[in-house]
């Protein structure tokens, strides 16, 4: 594909979630959905650094994916102003640390980020001039997108093999084509079964306070007319008692070496509450996800957003004036509660340092 073109092909039916057209980035508004699909203009640098703070481009793969767009697109701009390549790799570097600075739990972002870097560097290692970087930067951001994308349908087959005939599935927050650039990776899984005809079934966390899994991940579903019904995040201990629940399957936004997993905030929940119950719980990422420095869990950084998240619904206060609120965004998933991480390297199972550095040797760098 080349940076001229529109990305149609592949996304939420022929809705892509990110274009990156001429001279523009357009971006799905996710914080618009599902009331309207409308396009959030993010060429302009700061305009993507809004867009990121404020989830109208979420989901880890789609955060870093825009985020090599917007540094592709920047880059264009240094080369007309800087010929020297230390100082034009400086100046990335700087563009680089703002965009990484806007959510720190999705190390995809990072991962996108160093990429980016790293392939400026290579670019002038070929000796090619700072508007030759930039132009080849455009063509690796395109390629980023379509690794992803590629890597989702892969990862997706592979974990479809998983589910049972009509298979009963809880999910949580979205991690479909919306946060993904494509297809999905939880979602995507469950969109590969619903593809294979094995009839799953999903109940879906509305996923408090942003609401991800009833504004996106029930149109995502609704347009691909895959059953689901909607639950409050508190009812899945009673649907897991009462035997409602096959599987458990979310998506991740970093996972450590050791398999621990961040994830929006209550996937921790569900993990304990799976595990009581002896239900499978799966995780779904690209290798993208996986951070190779990060021994264990603990050390994942967790993003806490602003109060009025969980003071207000919609703009309107559901508390007491001047309530006080905790919103950390993500929690981490001790790995001992993953019955297997899902991969486009495979299905990973325990013992996941083991697993997870043995696929992390084939992953694209
Ligand atoms: O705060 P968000 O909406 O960006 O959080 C997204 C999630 O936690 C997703 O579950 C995660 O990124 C996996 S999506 C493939």
């Amino acid at each position: 594909m080349t940076s001229n073109s529109t990305i149609s092909e592949i996304g939420l039916g022929t809705m892509p979630v990110l274009i990156g057209e001429g001279d523009q980035i357009l971006l799905i508004d996710q914080t618009k959905l599902p009331e309207s699909v409308e396009y959030f203009n993010a060429t302009a640098f700061d305009d993507m650094l809004i867009a990121i703070k404020n989830l109208v481009v979420r989901g880890a793969p789609s955060i870093g994916v825009a985020a090599a767009f917007s540094l592709a697109w920047e880059a264009v701009l240094l080369a007309s102003k800087i010929t020297d390549e230390k100082t034009f790799l400086a100046a990335l570097a700087v563009k680089g640390w703002e965009l990484k600075a806007t959510r720190p739990t999705a190390v995809n972002l990072a991962w996108s980020v160093d990429l980016i870097i790293d392939r400026a560097t290579r670019g002038f290692h070929e000796k090619k001039t700072t508007v030759e970087v930039a132009l080849y930067l455009k063509e690796e951001a395109y390629k980023v997108m379509e690794h992803h994308i590629a890597v989702n349908k892969t990862l997706s087959d592979l974990g479809a093999e998983l589910f049972k005939n009509e298979a009963r599935v809880l999910t949580h927050c979205n991690a479909g084509s919306l946060a993904t650039c494509g297809w999905g990776t939880a979602l995507g899984v469950i969109r590969s079964a619903h593809i294979k005809g094995l009839k799953p079934e999903v109940f879906v966390d509305e996923t408090r306070p942003r609401h991800q899994g009833a504004k996106l991940t029930m149109w995502e579903l609704k347009e691909d007319q895959i059953p689901a019904t909607l639950v409050c995040d508190n009812m899945a201990g009673h649907l897991m008692a009462t035997g409602k629940v096959d599987l458990v399957i979310t998506g991740a936004d970093r996972i450590a070496v050791n398999g621990d997993t961040a994830n929006k905030i209550g996937t921790y929940n569900l993990a304990v509450l799976a595990h009581y119950h002896n239900i499978p719980f799966y995780i779904a990422a690209p290798l993208s996800t996986v951070d190779g420095a990060l021994a264990s869990g603990d050390l994942i950084p967790i993003e806490h957003r602003n109060e009025s998240e969980v003071t207000m619904i919609n703009d309107a206060s559901i508390t007491v004036g001047g309530a006080r609120a905790y919103n950390p965004a993500f929690d981490v998933t001790p790995a001992k509660l993953i019955t297997a991480i899902i991969t486009e390297a495979g299905i990973l199972k325990p013992d996941y340092t083991r697993s997870i550095t043995e696929a992390l040797k084939g992953a694209l760098k």
